[in-house]
């Protein structure tokens, strides 16, 4: 008797979803022949008054009915799913469950592998435990320039201090998270560039500057046709950001083209700003609402209705039910190893001298040392933070590297040997001084030290603190011809490294997520050879750009913080003021070497070959710069910079083989805003072009007319 009746509620369940199926597929929104807007604007159409208002504030915060991040309400009636926001950009942020997702490397450190493939994988791999969270839209990525090396949020930040590279970076980055039934968010726009103030202060930057180097990053977010953008805290030019009818409305809707929607950072909206440029305020309904939304034009509310839909459309949220919860666990041994190969294309060997890595596999004294080698801190802070199951420690990857039985310094054991490969393992938290002469202990002292940053705040200084600083010098000192010092960071961005010459080899890997101990330790001992590129400057002091407090008004906690560089931070400024920098944008190290041959230069397009000159294989970033000398451009005849990356390209090569790089500029690649025309215009003259391993590791240069 039960069988019969399950069974005829499963035929009865059967039956309602085809005719719900059919119903459905007969409305006009359901034909997939339509282009999505034109599906949402069918979609539309069928919605009363208070259903479309429904759409423009949202509810917050994981509470049992509301269980993401941000939530706006469900309209059964019309099979509209509830949208379901959450953290964050490097993967999503389960407080109530930690554990149950992947903590993925951060946007600066995907950055850091210079590489398309690098950022799809990324943006797939987070975008699929979304799904399977049950939510659809990723708060992330994150995408703003790094002007300012203290702000706390550059990790976060997948764009390093260069327009272009977040221009190409992020549209991999949206296409890996769209592709998985999930919108993308580009955030957070525009010019949040520091954390200290953020609510209050002013980003006061001129057009230019934004269009050049502000907003490309959010041009190619726009490009890869990302769903949803989030405006930011801050106000530019003492306008709040979403309230800001110059760069909502006018800059982002109508100049760049932006048709998805603009949704408000959390608490970020100040007024009903719906015709400035702002479609949704979250998550509440302060200003937003349906009785002060009567007060608005019915075109403007039913462009926003259009605007949101429209990206739900163009990922397929709309035509298959995503039937996920919140409470699964979705993390995987699958997802860590994408992870992990993740965090091994984006460290960055900075240094690495007669050869010190990567290092042998029999026969090594090593000492770790560094409570970051037992303990790591694999993450940044605030909405994006991702807190891990477990983090495997790069101590006992490396003494599974070596076939040493693990160490486990909490009980105490402290060194181990192998009794037949003649490998040695020994754990120094740093609190131990080193030896005076490490012959006869060691062959190689691996250093871990770390630094992390937060949304919120931005960093006090560059240093690292709890005395990582003084004994890394130390062992800097350690004398001894046959002892290795090798020293492993892991940074929210940009720090001081002033024992930097006491190391024979640097490893960076900023925010590296959870697997960053297999990941290290496979790039320690050579098992990867290492590709990253650096995303940003590393300087050889505070304030090395002499940015004045009317600048960066960051621990002043000023209320203005004025643009007056224009273009000249990061490489720029140490080009203009010839000034060498620790260690330079664009550089990193391979455990092979790579020669470039001369430039071909032919119209727009540049080429040239790369050989791999050493012994074991490896890859190289091409990367392209143009500068136009001391020519000036446009109404405001502004200064040029000496160059600026307008192309880059990862190629992996084995030993003795070679390729042809071949880059096409566009015009856009060659152009200044044109703040008369309001539009592109090309740079008419003599362009120098520049090719190489770094930003100063130029390798070859020709000349193009530009025409
Ligand atoms: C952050 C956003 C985040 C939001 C929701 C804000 O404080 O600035 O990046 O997505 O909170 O958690």
């Amino acid at each position: 008797m039960k069988t019969i009746i399950l069974l005829s509620v499963a035929v009865c369940l059967v039956i309602a979803t085809v005719i719900a199926e059919s119903n459905s597929k007969q409305q006009p929104w359901m034909n997939k022949k339509l282009d999505p807007k034109n599906r949402a604007r069918a979609l539309m159409n069928q919605m009363t008054a208070e259903e479309k208002k429904g759409m423009l504030y949202g509810y917050g915060c994981q509470s049992k009915e509301w269980p993401y991040v941000g939530n706006v309400a469900a309209i059964p009636r019309l099979n509209i799913p509830s949208l379901k926001y959450n953290d964050g950009p490097q993967g999503f942020r389960d407080d109530a469950i930690p554990g149950s997702t992947t903590a993925w490397p951060s946007g600066l450190t995907a950055a850091a592998s210079w590489q398309r493939e690098t950022l799809q994988a990324w943006g797939e791999g987070m975008g699929k435990e979304f799904y399977l969270k049950g939510a659809n839209v990723q708060l992330g990525p994150g995408v703003c320039v790094a002007r300012i090396p203290r702000n706390g949020r550059n990790f976060e930040y997948l764009s390093g201090e260069d327009p272009f590279l977040g221009y190409v970076l992020v549209q991999d980055a949206i296409n890996g998270i769209q592709s998985q039934q999930v919108v993308a968010n580009a955030k957070h726009y525009v010019n949040n560039n520091q954390e200290t103030n953020r609510g209050s202060v002013s980003e006061n930057v001129d057009e230019r500057t934004r269009f050049e180097m502000y907003y490309p990053p959010f041009v190619g977010a726009i490009e890869a046709n990302v769903g949803s953008m989030m405006c930011s805290y801050n106000k530019i030019n003492h306008v709040y950001s979403c309230e800001n009818n110059g760069t909502l409305m006018t800059d982002l809707k109508v100049r760049m083209g932006f048709d998805g929607y603009v949704m408000s950072d959390w608490g970020a909206t100040h007024s009903l700003s719906i015709e400035q440029g702002l479609d949704q305020e979250m998550p509440s309904n302060n200003f937003f609402n349906q009785t002060s939304l009567d007060s608005k034009p019915q075109h403007a509310i039913d462009d926003s209705v259009v605007r949101i839909l429209t990206g739900f459309f163009a990922v397929g949220v709309m035509d298959k039910p995503n039937p996920n919860q919140i409470s699964s666990n979705v993390t995987s041994i699958e997802q860590n190893d994408i992870a992990q190969k993740i965090s091994e294309n984006s460290t960055i060997l900075l240094k690495n001298v007669n050869e010190a890595l990567p290092l042998q596999k029999t026969n090594l004294k090593v000492v770790v040392v560094g409570a970051q080698s037992w303990q790591p801190v694999v993450h940044g802070g605030g909405s994006g933070q991702v807190v891990p199951a477990w983090v495997k420690p790069p101590l006992w990857s490396i003494c599974d590297m070596l076939g040493v039985d693990r160490i486990d310094p909490s009980t105490g054991t402290l060194s181990k040997c192998s009794s037949d490969n003649g490998n040695c393992v020994t754990y120094n938290d740093g609190s131990q001084n080193p030896p005076g002469t490490a012959s006869k202990d060691y062959n190689v002292a691996i250093l871990f030290i770390q630094t992390s940053s937060s949304e919120g705040s931005d960093r006090p200084n560059l240093s690292f603190a709890n005395g990582q600083d003084q004994y890394t010098t130390n062992w800097g000192q350690v004398k001894g011809n046959s002892f290795r010092k090798v020293l492993v960071m892991s940074t929210p961005g940009a720090v001081l490294t002033p024992w930097a010459d006491g190391m024979d080899s640097i490893l960076l890997n900023f925010m590296p997520g959870q697997a960053m101990g297999d990941a290290i330790t496979n790039v320690l001992f050579g098992e990867v050879n290492p590709s990253g590129k650096l995303p940003l400057t590393f300087p050889n002091k505070e304030n090395e750009q002499e940015m004045t407090v009317a600048q960066y008004p960051g621990l002043q906690n000023g209320e203005n913080a004025t643009y007056s560089e224009g273009f000249f931070f990061g490489y720029r400024w140490y080009d203009k003021h010839k000034v060498t920098p620790k260690f330079s944008f664009g550089h990193g190290l391979s455990y092979t070497t790579f020669s470039y041959g001369k430039l071909s230069i032919d119209g727009r397009t540049v080429s040239v070959d790369l050989t791999n000159t050493g012994k074991v294989d490896g890859a190289e970033v091409v990367q392209l710069y143009v500068g136009f000398g001391d020519q000036k451009f446009g109404p405001d005849q502004r200064e040029e910079p000496v160059k600026q990356l307008k192309g880059f390209e990862k190629y992996y090569l084995s030993p003795g083989e070679s390729i042809t790089a071949t880059f096409t500029l566009t015009d856009r690649d060659l152009s200044y805003w044109n703040v008369d025309s309001k539009s592109w215009s090309l740079k008419v003259g003599k362009a120098d072009i520049s090719v190489g391993s770094s930003s100063s590791d130029i390798r070859s240069n020709g000349v193009m007319n530009v025409q």
